[in-house]
Formats: structure tokens, C-alpha cells, sequence
């Protein structure tokens, strides 16, 4: 069994640690005020840790979910292929019903079992083994991309560039780094004075709780607005950009996030202001034709009528909390990903992305 502390050389804020085959996430559900890891060796741990959110963010759901099938392979006695696979593919099922929206769960899922598809005639003993590094190679590469990712979008960003974000696509979300504040950081990076409003994110509080976070610690300007502040901001002329992450983007480029990217790019685009897209390839999903046809999460209503405990609605008022919403193509000025750019003909260029990273 690998034993190894994650990302060791990384450096950097990371949600989660793996060691001596424990997965420990950092939960963010505490966050700022407490930071607590919490412990995971198996299967339905880890699909509750997704669910109830100590661990949110497209990418890194995905990473956890490659660990949780490696603690179900584990823990499977069958021997013989078939009633491995079959306990396996019931696990997966398990991971990837836990969060609808992101895709990158199930693509992380997908490439657990393709894995063992591949290796149908080893031992299972083998198998396990390789699982294991499958996950580690998951998360490992998220990095990367996010790196890579950095290098292609932060040429858009100007030196002094005032750029606002939407819910948090940084470090906590990701294998490390981010990709909306990976960009920023990599600007940073390349000398460039890059102040940033975060918007706070109502209900969950992602940007308050998250996005300030990190950003201060790593000492990057950050000031954070309600999420009804920023359309007045932008007709003072005090945004020069829009940064954000993504959870699942159809072939047209329409592009699921966090609720309220929708307004905040209507309002980028009423102000004549860019609004990026910044997302690993394993967010783009070929097989849904444009955004309507993407599952979007609805979560209970106590996130939207309490603050912590204290309620903050009368008892009984109708609730809708839908947790993402999708933001047509038309208006976002670019998508950025590990393998280059895309405008204007998503569709032709996000195939074209894909490819290249096949
Ligand atoms: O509900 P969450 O916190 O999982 O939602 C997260 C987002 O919407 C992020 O913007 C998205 O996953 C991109 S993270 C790099």
C-alpha cells in the first residue's frame, strides 16, 4: 500500500491529506474560524463527507470520490472479477449520486472503472493496488492542470486588474492552486498588482468563508461584497473583470457554477466587463448538447431560512434553494483550461480541447 504525505513539495493551502492509506479532509464547513481535519478510511465516510460538504468544489469531490472507490475496492472480499466489479460499480454508484451537478465526480468515478475494465484478467489483489494509485494520480495531476491552467489565463488579467469572483474555484476547491483563483495567482506570480472582491456566495457563504480565506493567507488583496453589491460596483467602474470556476460545461460552452454566476455575468455584460471561465477539461462535458440539459442540485431549505442556528425566516415560508444555475455561452468571453483558450466557436474549440487532452 502507498504511504505517502500528499503533495509533499506542493507547498500551499490543499483540503485534503493522504497518508498510510487515511484520506483526511480539511472541512470546510468550519472554515474560517476552525480548522479541522477529519478522517476517512472507507467507501460511505467519504460519500457522506461529499454530500454534507466537508469537502465541495468540482475537482476536489472528484479527487475524493476516486479515494472513496479505493476504499471500496479495499474492502471487497470477492476474489473472482465479476463479483468485484459488481460490488465496485455499486460503490461508484454510491460516490456519484451523492452531488448531481459537478461532472467532474463522475468523471473521476468513470476513470476508477475504466481502470479496473482495463484489468479484467488481474488478480483482484492487483487491481486494489493499482486503484490506489489511480487516486493519488487523480489528485496529483489536478495540481498540474491548475498550474497549466494559471500560465494560459492569467495573460487576460491586466497589471491593477480589479477582478471579482463568484463562490470559491480556488485551492480548497481543487487538487491545490484552484482554477478561477489559480489564475489570479499566477498574475500575482508574474508580477502583476491583482486586487480581487469576492463575492460572499449566499447561502452556503463559499466566498466569505473560503474565497477570503485563502486569499489572505496568501497575503493576495481581497475584499469581500455581498452578493448584491457587485452590479453597483461595476457601473462605478470599480470591476475590470470576472473570474469563476465551473462545475460541468455542455459542448456549446454554456457553463453550470455556483448560483448567481448567472446574474453576475448579466451584469458583466451590461457594464461591457469580461467574464471568464476558468475549468480543468475534466469539467467539459461532451455528451450534454447545451446547458438546459444539465442536473442542477437542490439543496434542503434550512440553508436558506437559518444562519448556523439562528433562523432567520418565519417557520413554514416557502423555500427554493437551487445550488448552481447555468450561464448561456453568449455571455462569457472565454473559457479558460489547462490546454489553451476557447471563444467564440465553443463548440468546434471545446471538442478540440478535449482531443488534446485525450
Ligand atoms: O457547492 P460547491 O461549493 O461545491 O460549489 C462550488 C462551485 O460552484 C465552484 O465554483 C466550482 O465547483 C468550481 S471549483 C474549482
Amino acid at each position: 500500500m502507498a504511504s505517502c504525505d500528499f503533495f509533499p513539495d506542493a507547498g500551499g493551502i490543499r483540503p485534503y491529506r493522504y497518508r498510510d492509506g487515511v484520506l483526511h479532509l480539511l472541512d470546510q464547513r468550519l472554515l474560517p474560524t476552525e480548522e479541522v481535519w477529519l478522517e476517512y478510511r472507507d467507501c460511505q465516510g467519504v460519500a457522506e463527507a461529499i454530500r454534507t460538504m466537508v469537502v465541495r468544489g468540482a475537482p476536489a469531490i472528484g479527487i475524493a470520490a476516486a479515494f472513496g472507490a479505493w476504499f471500496a475496492a479495499r474492502d471487497i472480499q470477492a476474489e473472482n472479477f465479476d463479483g468485484f466489479w459488481r460490488e465496485f460499480e455499486q460503490a461508484c454508484a454510491t460516490l456519484a449520486a451523492t452531488r448531481p451537478t459537478a461532472v467532474n465526480l463522475c468523471w473521476a468515478l468513470e476513470r476508477m472503472k475504466s481502470l479496473v475494465r482495463a484489468n479484467a484478467l488481474q488478480p483482484t489483489v492487483n487491481l486494489k493496488i493499482a486503484l490506489e494509485y489511480e487516486a493519488l494520480a487523480i489528485a496529483e495531476e489536478d495540481l498540474r492542470i491548475n498550474r497549466a491552467l494559471g500560465r494560459h489565463g492569467e495573460p487576460l488579467l491586466a497589471d491593477g486588474a480589479r477582478i471579482l469572483t463568484h463562490c470559491n474555484a480556488g485551492a480548497l476547491a481543487t487538487g491545490g492552486y484552484g482554477t478561477a483563483l489559480g489564475v489570479i495567482r499566477a498574475a500575482v506570480s508574474a508580477g502583476k498588482q491583482i486586487s480581487v472582491y469576492a463575492d460572499e456566495t449566499r447561502p452556503w457563504l463559499q466566498g466569505a468563508r473560503l474565497t477570503a480565506w485563502e486569499l489572505q493567507r496568501d497575503g493576495i488583496p481581497v475584499t469581500l461584497i455581498c452578493d448584491n453589491m457587485a452590479g453597483w460596483l461595476m457601473a462605478k467602474g470599480e470591476i475590470d473583470g470576472v473570474i469563476v470556476g465551473a462545475d460541468r460545461i455542455a459542448a456549446n460552452g454554456d457553463t453550470a457554477n455556483k448560483i448567481g454566476t448567472y446574474s453576475v455575468a448579466v451584469l458583466a455584460k451590461e457594464h461591457g466587463i469580461p467574464f471568464y471561465v476558468a475549468a480543468p477539461i475534466s469539467t467539459i462535458d461532451l455528451t450534454l448538447a447545451d446547458g438546459s440539459l444539465i442536473p442542477i442540485e437542490e439543496r434542503g431549505e434550512r440553508e436558506v431560512t437559518h444562519s448556523g442556528e439562528r433562523r432567520l425566516a418565519p417557520e413554514g415560508v416557502a423555500v427554493r434553494n437551487p445550488a448552481f444555475d447555468v450561464t448561456p455561452a453568449r455571455l462569457i468571453s472565454a473559457i479558460i483550461t489547462e490546454h489553451g483558450l476557447a471563444r467564440g466557436d465553443y463548440r468546434t474549440r471545446l471538442a478540440e480541447l478535449v482531443a488534446k487532452g485525450r
